[in-house]
């Protein structure tokens, strides 16, 4: 366990090494900074994620560790080590890079963007004992005293959208690492604030997105939490968003987020036609999986009350319903 704990502190220093140098490359490579400016990034807001770059060609990593063949550089998913042919080659080439920290602040991961229009558009760190993707929030450790302040957390999709939000006054927000929100993310989040507003793209993925956000929270909703959930414009993010059309008018979108109930109720509603017997009965069936996802509250038995009114039945009625039947989850 000694060993095993030694080995991980070295591999958090070898990520600490390589963030620092990404972070120093930054500064001497105008190309990146160029990119930083076009994307309206300010200095400030790129020192408080430590954001930096990873050079263009294939071992930039071995002028930075003199032992670029350490087992820890593949470890920690810097270096690409080809079993066939023994070759070494760096994972991050020519991308603006972002430092993923846990709690503690130390650099478990990077994401890195290209910057152009090349692909992948982002690369991740592969997962490594330090770094698993569905658990971490990008941006968590630097909001964590702003999540206090503000009382609440804006979860949105992209490194980007959590840099812009910081830059225009909502240092506040996080990002799940482009994977789906999952239970773990928003328990993780529960530690730190008892409000989220979930905030992704307006495209089709950010709408699934919301789904998935809505079944991953609703287990831990209680009466004391706060859930909500903001819905941008289709061709919009929140980077994109605020940065056309201001900090007042995400502000105005933050107080008119959708509370968890009412998106619930909207997904539910899929096309049923509530004017008629059939599509109430479908609204009751495509509910009751939902609501079952919630824990005991006195919340709980409001909602209850508000999808009864939709279905129009009485709720006591159509808890019994529930109960008699065993509708299988969607
Ligand atoms: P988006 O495609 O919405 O990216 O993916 P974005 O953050 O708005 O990108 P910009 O504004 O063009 O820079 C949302 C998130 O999904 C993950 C990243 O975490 C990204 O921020 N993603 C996306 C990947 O991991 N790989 C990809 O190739 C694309
Ligand atoms: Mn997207
Ligand atoms: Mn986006
Ligand atoms: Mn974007
Ligand atoms: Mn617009």
């Amino acid at each position: 366990r000694q060993a095993a704990k030694q080995q991980q502190d070295s591999l958090v220093d070898t990520m600490e090494r390589a963030a620092q140098a990404y972070c120093e490359q930054l500064k001497s490579t105008p190309h990146a900074i160029d990119y930083l400016k076009r994307r309206g990034v300010s200095g400030a807001v790129s020192s408080r994620y430590g954001l930096g770059y990873a050079p263009a060609g294939w071992n930039y990593l071995a002028s930075v560790f003199p032992d670029y063949t350490s087992r820890l550089l593949e470890e920690g998913g810097l270096v690409i080590h080809g079993a066939e042919d023994d070759k070494r080659y760096d994972r991050f080439r020519d991308r603006i890079m972002f430092p993923i920290r846990d709690v503690k602040g130390q650099c478990i991961g990077f994401g890195g963007r290209v910057l152009g229009d090349e692909k992948p558009k982002y690369l991740n760190s592969p997962e490594t004992p330090l770094f698993h993707k569905g658990r971490e929030l990008y941006g968590l450790y630097e909001a964590r005293t702003d999540l206090r302040e503000a009382g609440y957390a804006l979860v949105c999709e992209g490194y980007m959208d959590v840099v812009a939000l910081a830059q225009l006054g909502f240092p506040n927000a996080v990002a799940t690492l482009g994977t789906a929100c999952t239970g773990d993310h928003i328990h993780k989040l529960f530690r730190f604030t008892e409000a989220v507003v979930f905030s992704f793209d307006g495209d089709a993925a950010g709408q699934r997105a919301a789904r998935k956000a809505l079944e991953a929270v609703l287990p831990l909703v209680n009466d004391t939490r706060s859930v909500k959930f903001l819905f941008l414009p289709p061709e919009h993010d929140p980077d994109s968003f605020i940065r056309t059309h201001g900090a007042d008018a995400f502000t105005r979108m933050v107080h008119a987020a959708m509370p968890f109930n009412q998106f619930l109720l909207q997904v539910a509603s899929e096309g049923c036609d509530l004017g008629t017997a059939p599509g109430r009965a479908r609204l009751s069936n495509q509910a009751q999986p939902l609501w079952n996802l919630l824990p005991p509250s006195t919340l709980k038995r409001l909602v209850l009350d508000e999808l009864a009114q939709h279905i129009a039945l009485p709720a006591q009625e159509l808890e019994g319903i529930w109960q008699r039947t065993n509708a299988p989850a969607s």
